[in-house]
């Protein structure tokens, strides 16, 4: 490789950074320096798994040779410590969302323009094998011109007890599976159809819903009010002329229904779970016209399908997404940053998603349409036909 090594650090070594420290690792281009936490223990833990430096957040940050840095802090926590990390002259990948205010989310943005630094946000499973598939079916008019598109998130929170931890802070804007999940399905929808124009929609909390997990330790009481809208309709309007429903919901029960299907003049899409890099039963479905109720499973046409659930992660304890590839968008800015091109999980996108459930809430609020102000680019697909292992997979990254 004739690229020098972009160095990067980690900031928040909970449960997430797992996944990310498995993926960093792995890529030629990116030299991971080190990780740090508030709590000592979960960094040092981290760091001796995967053989990097233990460091404090503070190192980090002046470290002069570390380019980008990972924000894998909690959700309350993305808009302080990416503006930390942006005042501190590095580029900067955020777990999702962006911020869980648009102000603050926002003010990040032009931070990061001022300073001419990249910022972008989770999630990246739209550069997985699926919705890299996916994207590649639309563009090649496989479904004609997109009308129609529906994406929706069911899932059982107060089942899993989600709200109990989740922080005093959240909930003014957006709520729980909004921030958590609406990420995955904007995402995937503008990497398949680009921008969204307007939107609007209705949200709520859902008063009536008590902790159902009878090992909860508030089983049976009623829910906090404070957990912020759980039940949310969005209806969007895309730059291309496209109308997608983005239905989010966290009082239902388990297992979460995802649904994606995008409708065209001249075919269907049926897509999997956009929380996933695809494979393991999460396949991509065609129908087209000329073979009417006939599905189609397509064979994907990319790399980076998730790797096997069943293999258990090298910690030996239980990390959520283990088997996945989080952090290729942090590969991709690696690259841009050194081929001086666009990073495909931009700063706008990142915004983008902010924006939307912004409006949304705001509709709600007021019965009016939103036009939305950030116009990201459709992120540059991936080269197709990169199979294998990351090495050979990592050059469909490379523009
Ligand atoms: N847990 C999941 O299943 C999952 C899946 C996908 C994405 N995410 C996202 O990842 C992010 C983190 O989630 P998590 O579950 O890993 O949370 P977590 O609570 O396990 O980890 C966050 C860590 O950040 C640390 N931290 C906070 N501020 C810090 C600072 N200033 N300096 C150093 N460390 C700091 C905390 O001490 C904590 O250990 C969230 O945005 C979440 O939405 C989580």
């Amino acid at each position: 490789m004739d690229l020098k090594k972009v160095k990067v650090g980690l900031v928040g070594s909970g449960n997430i950074s797992y996944t990310y420290l498995n993926t960093l690792t792995k890529f030629s281009i990116i030299d991971m320096v080190g990780c740090s936490d508030l709590i000592p223990e979960k960094s040092k833990a981290r760091a001796e798994l995967f053989g990097i430096r233990q460091m404090t957040t503070e190192e980090i940050l002046a470290d002069p040779e570390i380019e980008i840095v990972v924000n894998t802090t909690e959700l309350f926590n993305h808009n302080k410590v990416t503006k930390m990390i942006l005042e501190a002259g590095k580029h900067v990948y955020s777990e999702k969302a962006m911020g869980d205010n648009y102000e603050g989310a926002k003010a990040n943005y032009d931070l990061a323009r001022e300073k001419g630094l990249r910022l972008g946000s989770a999630p990246d499973t739209y550069m997985g094998a699926a919705y890299q598939t996916a994207r590649k079916l639309i563009d090649d008019g496989m479904i004609g011109i997109p009308l129609l598109a529906y994406a929706l998130c069911f899932r059982g929170y107060p089942f899993h007890a989600m709200p109990m931890e989740l922080p005093k802070t959240f909930g003014q804007h957006g709520s729980s599976i909004t921030y958590d999940m609406a990420g995955y399905y904007i995402n995937a929808l503008v990497a398949l159809l680009g921008p969204v124009k307007r939107a609007s929609g209705y949200s709520r909390f859902f008063e009536d819903r008590m902790y159902i997990n009878t090992a909860h330790p508030r089983y049976g009481q009623k829910i906090d009010k404070n957990t912020g809208e759980t039940v949310m309709m969005g209806n969007l309007e895309f730059e291309n002329g496209c109308y997608a429903s983005l239905a989010m919901c966290s009082e239902g029960f388990p297992p979460e229904i995802p649904r994606v299907e995008i409708l065209g003049t001249e075919g269907t899409l049926i897509l999997p779970d956009p929380n996933y890099f695809g494979g393991w039963g999460r396949d991509v479905y065609l129908t087209r016209a000329g073979n009417p109720g006939e599905k189609f499973k397509v064979p994907f046409t990319h790399g980076f399908s998730d790797t096997d659930p069943n293999e258990p992660p090298k910690s030996g304890r239980r990390e959520p997404c283990h088997n996945s590839w989080r952090g290729i968008a942090v590969v991709d800015m690696a690259y841009a940053i050194r081929r001086g091109r666009p990073h495909r999980s931009s700063a706008e996108l990142a915004l983008h998603t902010v924006e939307i459930l912004t409006a949304i809430d705001n509709s709600n609020a007021d019965n009016k349409v939103y036009t939305i102000e950030t116009r990201p680019e459709r992120p540059a697909p991936l080269k197709p036909g990169f199979y294998g292992n990351p090495l050979v997979m990592e050059a469909s990254i490379d523009l």
